[in-house]
């Protein structure tokens, strides 16, 4: 280690091969070797500055200091972000794009995800009860299911109608599976990688055709919908979006929704492994499913850092921040510091009772504040489908969990229980 400063400075050629071999602890255990709260490396020949804490969080999230411009990697526009999207943008036209984002999360709209994901629970647990069969496992063992699959194929259809965005039964399959692949694809090299590129190509044509069918009003019914918010957007110039940013933005909506297969998925091992918390979960006294959906998010690993450029050279903790430097902030370790966060490795709902709403210390969908930055603006519908969802679960379905690995590894990115929650007996009904 060299330090400049304070600043501890990894002395390697290069560690990405260790930032992949460690996943979502690659910063923390930099950090908590070095007892530091910002360190130096190198990603892919890159220099790379990254951090953590709640004042990292605070500074990351001060337009001044950072751009979100050339931030993203080509791997990520590939499969994720796509490009020349909002993740991209930066000053006024972030802003300006942003709105429209959150001019879509109305009370209304939040509340009519309500009826909607109850809607489809209440189909897919019927069919489950009736086929008591699914293909990943059918051959062995015809009675089972895997919730992480399943639920994709929910959330994919939830946010369709969500969005207004037609969807047939006979396509469900296919674009919930290249929505996953999307979110998938990102963290993967090789096989997994390509496939994400692939699905973004396939996906991002699918929406192309409906954003023009809208346009052409050959889709009637959108109104009111994150499709015909983003058709008719016009930029600062007045402008209508390009076909294809449209279809960027409008897939920047349905994508992360079917990824909150991910959360339900561990929400599902939650409540296997804490048997109290079903029963809380199906009585739902004193938010008790809003502190569940909390914990979960902050528990668990999904989004393990976040990235942004140096706008101009400033200081801060004795290392000089240079223009155009790239810099990571430790989403994952933030939400397991200690420092915020009381026995933040025991899985603990309660801890969201009083919680003080701090918007930099428990960043699972980024920090600060929604219009003026990037945090994320489906937090509100991820926190709904989620909570409708795990209620559902918890309250409606009756099921057994047989033997299998529950493990996740935090060296994949993004990680999943191995087993992706297999359920046997699954009965529909009241608990
Ligand atoms: C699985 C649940 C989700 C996770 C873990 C997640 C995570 C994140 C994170 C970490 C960011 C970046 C924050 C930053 O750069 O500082 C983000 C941004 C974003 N998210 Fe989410 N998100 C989720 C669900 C959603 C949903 C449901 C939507 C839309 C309905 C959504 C739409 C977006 C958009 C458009 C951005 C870009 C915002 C901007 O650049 O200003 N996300 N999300």
């Amino acid at each position: 280690m060299n330090v400049i400063g304070r600043v501890p400075w990894e002395k390697t050629l290069d560690s990405s091969l260790a930032l992949w071999m460690e996943g979502y602890e690659f910063i923390q255990n930099r950090c908590r070797k070095y007892q530091s709260d910002i360190f130096i490396t190198r990603l892919l020949g890159e220099k790379v500055i990254c951090i953590t804490g709640e004042e990292a969080s605070k500074l990351f999230y001060d337009n001044q200091k950072f751009t979100r411009k050339g931030a993203a990697p080509k791997r990520i526009q590939k499969t994720l972000f796509g490009k020349n999207g909002v993740q991209a943008l930066d000053g006024n036209g972030h802003k300006h794009r942003k709105a429209m984002f959150m001019s879509i999360m109305t009370p209304y709209n939040i509340k009519r995800l309500e009826v909607i994901t109850n809607k489809y629970w209440e189909i897919s647990a019927k069919e489950w009860e009736g086929k008591n069969a699914i293909k990943r496992m059918a051959f062995f063992n015809p009675n089972q299911i895997v919730l992480f699959d399943e639920v994709q194929k929910i959330m994919c259809k939830i946010a369709c109608e969500w969005a207004g965005v037609p969807l047939s039964k006979s396509e469900t399959g296919r674009r919930a599976a290249d929505l996953g692949k999307l979110v998938d694809g990102f963290g993967g090299i090789g096989l997994r990688y390509y496939e994400g590129c692939h699905a973004r190509m396939r996906t991002e044509k699918w929406i192309r055709d409906i954003i023009t069918k809208i346009r052409h009003e050959k889709i009637p019914e959108t109104k009111n919908t994150a499709a015909y918010a983003i058709a008719w957007h016009r930029n600062l110039k007045g402008k209508l979006l390009s076909t294809q940013v449209a279809a960027v933005e409008l897939i920047n909506i349905i994508r992360p929704i079917v990824a909150i297969a991910t959360y339900i998925t561990f929400g599902a091992v939650a409540m296997y492994e804490h048997p109290e918390s079903r029963i809380k979960l199906a009585r739902d006294e004193n938010n008790y499913a809003l502190n569940f959906v909390q914990e979960i998010r902050r528990y668990y690993p999904f989004t393990p850092f976040v990235g942004a450029r140096v706008r101009n050279d400033f200081v801060w903790n004795c290392c000089l921040f240079k223009k155009n430097t790239l810099v990571l902030l430790d989403v994952y370790g933030i939400d397991h510091d200690s420092r915020i966060w009381k026995k933040p490795y025991s899985f603990h709902p309660e801890r969201f009772h009083n919680w003080n709403s701090n918007p930099y210390g428990f960043i699972p969908q980024g920090g600060g504040d929604y219009y003026e930055g990037h945090r994320c603006p489906g937090e509100m519908v991820t926190i709904e489908i989620m909570k409708e969802s795990l209620k559902y679960l918890a309250a409606k379905i009756n099921y057994t969990v047989p033997r299998q690995n529950l493990t996740y590894r935090l060296c994949r990115i993004p990680t999943l229980p191995r087993s992706r929650f297999i359920m046997k007996k699954v009965k529909a009904g009241i608990r």
